[in-house]
């Protein structure tokens, strides 16, 4: 079931690599960046000059998400206010779903901050901060999975439910191991996903894909020599 109103799914780059993040950007059809607090550490170095960079390589008008960092509603409210002022408009500020994120969600909401509700591991959680006036909320797939429970499952319900009532919220699913999760959501008509770069470049890698390619530039090299494209031929 598609969201009303929507076109394609959005698609994410879930890292604070910049030099991957430039690779993969020229390549692929990306709609911005998600970064989270673990996702900053691991990549290391001062957090918001990482941030920066990613702004820089994205552009303006490319949405970005970035986390707070408090665990009290005014701090988060802070922090979402340092972000912005950071990495200007078209930014989303990531709160995690919990109880004082909820409030710091209604908060923001009501100044027109943009807002993802975060670790989200359970429909209701999700539902929550949809309510609450969160933009996104985000399941995190795969962290589900490990739990024993049903990432794609968990995510489909409250996409489902997030329709049922008529929220304006629009499911950004992340924390995907494997190209599978990311293809059910995306055949379930989820409006966002956020990928790993291992991740992402999995969904389309495919051996006998390449070597299908690969054998059109050798019957095309027999017919017009090495390294001649239309463009060479044509003139
Ligand atoms: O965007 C959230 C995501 O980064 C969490 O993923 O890999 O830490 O489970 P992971």
């Amino acid at each position: 079931m598609a969201d009303k109103g929507e076109t394609s799914m959005e698609l994410y780059l879930d890292t604070a690599d910049l030099a991957e993040i430039r690779r993969l950007y020229e390549l692929y059809p990306l709609d911005g960046v998600t970064t989270n607090p673990g996702i900053l550490a691991r990549t290391g170095g001062d957090p918001v000059k990482a941030l920066r960079g990613i702004r820089d390589i994205i552009g303006p008008d490319a949405l970005m998400f970035a986390q707070v960092i408090p665990s009290d509603a005014e701090g988060m409210v802070r922090d979402a206010r340092a972000i912005l002022k950071l990495l200007g408009d078209n930014t989303v500020v990531k709160v995690p779903a919990v109880p004082e994120g909820f409030r710091a969600i209604r908060l923001l909401s009501k100044q027109g901050v943009r807002t993802c509700g975060t670790v989200v591991y359970a429909p209701m959680q999700g539902f929550m901060a949809a309510k609450a006036g969160a933009e996104y909320v985000a399941p995190y797939v795969n962290r589900i999975d490990n739990l024993g429970y049903d990432g794609v499952g968990v995510s489909t319900q409250l996409h489902d439910m997030i329709a049922a009532h008529h929220l304006p919220a629009k499911v950004l699913a992340a924390s995907f191991r494997n190209t599978q999760q990311v293809q059910d959501l995306c055949r379930h008509g989820i409006a966002a996903a956020t990928c790993a770069p291992a991740v992402l470049e999995g969904l389309v890698k495919n051996p006998a894909v390449d070597g299908a390619v690969r054998d059109f530039a050798d019957a095309f090299a027999g017919l017009a020599g090495e390294e001649n494209g239309m463009a060479e031929l044509v003139g």
